[in-house]
């Protein structure tokens, strides 16, 4: 009997030492998961890592090549399109406009009713018209035939409150303005070439949006010098007063865009996840910059980051979900509500993983290397977006900055010198459009702060990134009112 009771005693023992042993090896083996996957993010953090002197090297590379790119056209990764717009509009526009804002998969038919500079916009009106699929694949004429008719039912539509157009002939004249994104070579401020998405495609009245918000942005504020879009895609534009020979203005200025999502160099911090996103993409060795920047790509590299995590350090379990393994699944504004997640037990970035990937469970370690995997990568993108926007301020001297790097000769000047007025930086504004600075918080307050980080102390106060209101399209439809052949001018 006794013998008995021991060996179930023993049995118990043996039983319960198993079961902590396995406790203990479960714990240890969860941990060690982790660790691998802390491993690989910090190995990625440090390969995204974009310090100060990274910065400003980009910087100094991207005014450079806005240099060459003017000097000579194709010299330069930058395209530096002229844009024959000297022009921008000051708020002293009247009339009825329209414009077509077209943005690959849909686009905007919208009127404005401008009152001049105590009314200003005093009514508007669009419609987005979501492009079916079938024409996205025809031809370009079939695509803009669907483009009139719906521009034609929408011009029906127009109210009596808007029918006070400029009068041609007996004709009600409705001007429209045309924004696209698409790089376009403009041979004036109304004509130009769509480069890219159809060769030789002859398109009228045509600017590209990032010129659209300047413009818009302009018209609100005499300042705005600089305009960019970091949504989707990216780009810039910019006044330039340093033209080369070959292009003249009457007023020596013109703006020039951009095309900066091509931009290339071997100081952006390109990690093995990048290489391999570019290699699968459709133009491989095209568009690095916009690769790390652009909305379209920033849930894609948080993706491919956390399957490498799941097929190297089981993160997520043993076998690697399969939704995750699914290209662009993970949209942008998922991964910002994930990064936007302060609750303790980061609950939204879990529902987000359930519901864009299916993964049923996950611990908070593992919500935490994924809310981090987010971090680095938006930071990343909106301090080198910072980078680009100080180089176009280096360019056209108002960083703050000389030659040699010093914050400025005014200190040593009196403060009521003429000399020293002359020197005084001016105030400069961007007009900034797009999802990625609109909604995506934590990006717009990273870009801000390395701005202000690159730029001389009195560069930074001097210098403004405003929500262009009215986005591209209002934009262009008061830059044709600015262009009007047929409105008075009341400036
Ligand atoms: C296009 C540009 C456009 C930008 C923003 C880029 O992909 O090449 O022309 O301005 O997107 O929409």
């Amino acid at each position: 009997m006794t013998q008995m009771l021991l060996s179930t005693a023993v049995a118990c023992a043996t039983v319960a030492a198993v079961a902590a042993a396995v406790m203990v090896w479960q714990k240890f083996h969860k941990h060690s998961h982790c660790d691998q996957a802390l491993v690989l993010l910090y190995e990625f953090r440090h390969a995204c890592a974009t310090p100060l002197y990274v910065l400003r090297h980009i910087s100094e590379h991207v005014a450079l090549e806005m240099q060459a790119g003017l000097n000579q056209p194709g010299g330069s990764q930058l395209m530096m399109l002229p844009t024959f717009i000297e022009k921008l509009p000051n708020g002293c526009e009247k009339g009825l406009f329209y414009a077509l804002d077209l943005s690959g998969t849909n686009f905007r038919v919208l009127r404005c009713l401008l009152g001049g500079p105590n009314a200003r916009v005093i009514k508007q009106e669009y419609e987005v018209v979501a492009i079916p699929r079938a024409l996205l694949l025809g031809t370009s004429e079939e695509l803009f035939d669907f483009i009139a008719q719906r521009l034609i039912s929408f011009i029906k539509l127009e109210g009596p409150e808007f029918q006070r157009g400029h009068n041609w002939n007996g004709h009600q004249i409705r001007e429209l303005g045309l924004t696209i994104s698409f790089p376009i070579c403009q041979t004036s401020h109304n004509t130009g070439i769509l480069i890219k998405w159809t060769e030789g495609f002859k398109i009228a009245d045509g600017i590209n949006d990032t010129v659209g918000t300047m413009a818009g942005g302009h018209y609100w504020n005499d300042d705005v010098m600089v305009g960019v879009i970091l949504g989707t895609n990216t780009n810039a534009c910019y006044v330039e007063c340093n033209l080369p020979e070959d292009i003249q203005t009457k007023s020596g200025k013109m703006v020039i865009y951009m095309e900066w999502g091509r931009f290339w160099s071997s100081h952006l911090p390109r990690t093995y996840i990048d290489e391999q996103l570019d290699n699968e993409s459709v133009n491989p060795g095209d568009r690095g910059f916009e690769k790390m920047t652009g909305a379209m790509y920033l849930g894609e590299i948080v993706r491919r980051v956390l399957a490498r995590m799941a097929q190297e350090a089981n993160l997520f379990g043993d076998s690697v979900p399969t939704k995750l393994k699914q290209p662009f699944i993970l949209l942008t504004l998922e991964m910002s509500k994930m990064h936007a997640d302060e609750s303790p037990d980061l609950r939204i970035v879990d529902k987000v993983l359930k519901d864009v990937f299916d993964i049923k469970r996950t611990e908070l370690s593992e919500r935490r290397i994924v809310h981090s995997v987010c971090d680095t990568v938006t930071m990343r993108a909106a301090r080198l977006a910072a980078a680009f926007i100080v180089g176009i301020l280096k360019k056209i001297g108002r960083d703050g900055w000389d030659a040699t790097g010093v914050s400025s000769r005014l200190m040593a000047l009196p403060r009521d010198s003429e000399h020293r007025a002359r020197l005084e930086l001016k105030r400069t504004v961007v007009a900034m459009d797009g999802i990625l600075y609109e909604h995506y918080h934590r990006f717009r307050i990273y870009m801000q702060a390395a701005v202000y980080e690159l730029l001389s102390e009195a560069a930074a106060r001097k210098l403004v990134i405003e929500l262009s209101k009215d986005g591209s399209g209002t934009g262009a439809s008061i830059l044709a009112a600015c262009h009007s052949e047929f409105a008075p001018s009341y400036s």
